[in-house]
């Protein structure tokens, strides 16, 4: 293979790429030594800010093939026939790491979408687990901070982590995922993702229904034991986003069934609790799943950085067909990723080949920084103009939705956070229940204040006595005579 004649980045053939620049074999270095000024200089821009949250990911291509019609629910074009194909990218991640952080930890896993459809991008930013730890946008910068480092100590800190979650009672059905089996995935193949929020469709006559999404693993569930997964952990830190690219590199392609649970609109008034609340699962005996497709990873990343670290995913990327609901976290969600977007990767980040829609766009958006494109020629860049630019489509508005009330800061109207927490422990078997409290055990041990694990026994207690006794019994601490 003939080497090409290494450049500077604008360009000109570089004569040495060893040795700087001297006055003199032993005299000091140049600033006149051009190439040696930017090789340093951008090398010290080399990062951008890691994402907040979700920081240490893996990405592939792939596609997504309608497998069922579903145009009764929804008018969104790339769900409009069967066998029709959509490409698409996935990123997947952990939570609370950083980017160079271990893969195999407990934590929920990220399982964001981004489908490039003929009407514009739309992505599913989910995660591995049906439900979240909390359901108001508004707990979440104090929640993110419990599972980051101490401040003063820069270690990952048990009290603040059982501190909030036993003040914030919501989070136990999470908490009994988070600890269970399901905690440590095998890999990012053998899990299933979720949508989690209610989401709505709306088809063709402006019918809407609210849905879930459900990507179900063809791979099979698996799971990693607690001391096999520190194991690896130690010895290969990268042990999930290695076997994703070495399995798409081998031809064994993943892939996921994905499904929708459909609620009619009505429905909401009248379901026993708040189907909007993103700390409960709908029943599937209510709402059984209709299957839509079927998405396969096929391709990996040519370029790390350029793809999977400048991928960008918003819950409000959405495309005609496809709008949100009330659920308050969703709410909060809608701005806090574009605007994470605006600061990690720029004002521009939509233009960048990995979050350019594959369809043509036509918006009155022009310059900002970075600007990788043709910031839209000669073509018009305001409206209303006479000059045939791009125009609104009200056929594309979303569906009205009839809202009233009292503008206040107002609770979700509904504080049982017991009983889906408890029939999730009750469907275990008696093997996975001890694995579940000797999970919650370890957890909870190093935790410096008694009053704030026996604060959180009680909600074990509350969902189950005998999840909550387990526990208590595990941890050396009374059974709480409140509780019983
Ligand atoms: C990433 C905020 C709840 C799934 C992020 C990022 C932010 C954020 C700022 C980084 C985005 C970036 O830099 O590109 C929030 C807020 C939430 C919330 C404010 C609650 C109000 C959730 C929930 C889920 C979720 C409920 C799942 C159902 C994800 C995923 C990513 C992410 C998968 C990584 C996306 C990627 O791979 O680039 N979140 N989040 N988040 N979040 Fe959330």
């Amino acid at each position: 293979m003939k080497n090409t004649t290494l450049t500077t980045s604008w360009g000109a053939p570089v004569g040495d790429n060893q040795n700087s620049m001297t006055a003199g074999s032993r005299g000091p270095t140049l600033l006149q030594d051009v190439h040696l000024l930017e090789k340093l200089a951008h090398f010290n821009r080399e990062r951008v800010p890691e994402r907040v949250v979700h920081a240490k990911g893996a990405g592939a291509h792939g596609y997504f093939e309608v497998t069922n019609d579903v145009s009764a629910y929804t008018k969104a074009a790339f769900l409009s026939e069967k066998g029709k194909r959509t490409p698409l990218f996935v990123r997947f991640s952990t939570v609370a790491g950083e980017n160079g952080s271990a893969d195999t930890v407990r934590d929920p896993r990220g399982f964001a979408v981004k489908f490039y459809t003929e009407e514009g991008n739309y992505d599913i930013v989910g995660n591995n687990t049906p439900v979240f730890f909390i359901r108001d946008a508004i707990k979440f910068p104090d929640f993110i901070h419990t599972q980051k480092r101490h401040p003063v100590t820069h270690l990952k800190n048990p009290d603040a982590v059982w501190d909030f979650w036993s003040l914030s009672p919501e989070s136990l059905h999470q908490v009994t995922i988070l600890m269970s089996d399901r905690g440590i995935p095998a890999t990012l193949r053998h899990m299933h993702g979720f949508g989690s929020h209610t989401f709505k469709w709306v088809n063709a006559e402006g019918t809407g229904y609210w849905i879930k999404y459900h990507f179900k693993t063809e791979q099979g569930v698996k799971n990693l034991s607690p001391e096999l997964a520190a194991q690896i952990a130690g010895e290969n830190p990268d042990y999930h986003t290695e076997d994703l690219f070495n399995a798409i590199e081998a031809g064994d392609f993943p892939a996921w069934k994905l499904y929708v649970q459909i609620m009619p609109l009505e429905d909401a008034d009248t379901y026993r609790f708040d189907p909007f609340d993103v700390t409960k699962v709908w029943s599937q005996k209510d709402y059984p799943l209709i299957e839509v497709g079927r998405m396969v990873l096929d391709r990996n990343p040519e370029n790390y950085f350029a793809e999977v670290e400048q991928a960008t995913f918003s819950p409000g990327t959405l495309v005609p067909g496809v709008e949100v609901s009330p659920d308050k976290m969703l709410q909060g969600r809608l701005f806090a990723y574009a605007d994470a977007h605006r600061y990690r990767v720029g004002a521009n980040h939509n233009a960048l080949p990995i979050n350019r829609p594959k369809c043509p766009v036509h918006h009155h958006q022009r310059d900002g920084q970075m600007r990788p494109d043709s910031n839209g020629g000669g073509s018009v860049y305001y409206e209303p103009n006479s000059f045939g630019g791009p125009a609104e489509a009200p056929q594309h508005k979303p569906a009205p939705y009839e809202v009233n009330g009292l503008a206040d800061s107002t609770p979700y109207d509904e504080n049982d956070h017991y009983t889906q927490a408890g029939d999730l422990y009750r469907l275990l078997s008696v093997e996975e229940r001890a694995r579940l409290v000797q999970n919650i055990a370890r957890a909870m041990k190093p935790v410096t204040r008694d009053d704030i694990k026996q604060r959180q026994i009680e909600h074990f207690y509350k969902a189950d006595p005998e999840y909550g006794t387990a526990v208590a019994e595990a941890l050396g601490l009374p059974v709480p005579a409140a509780a019983k």
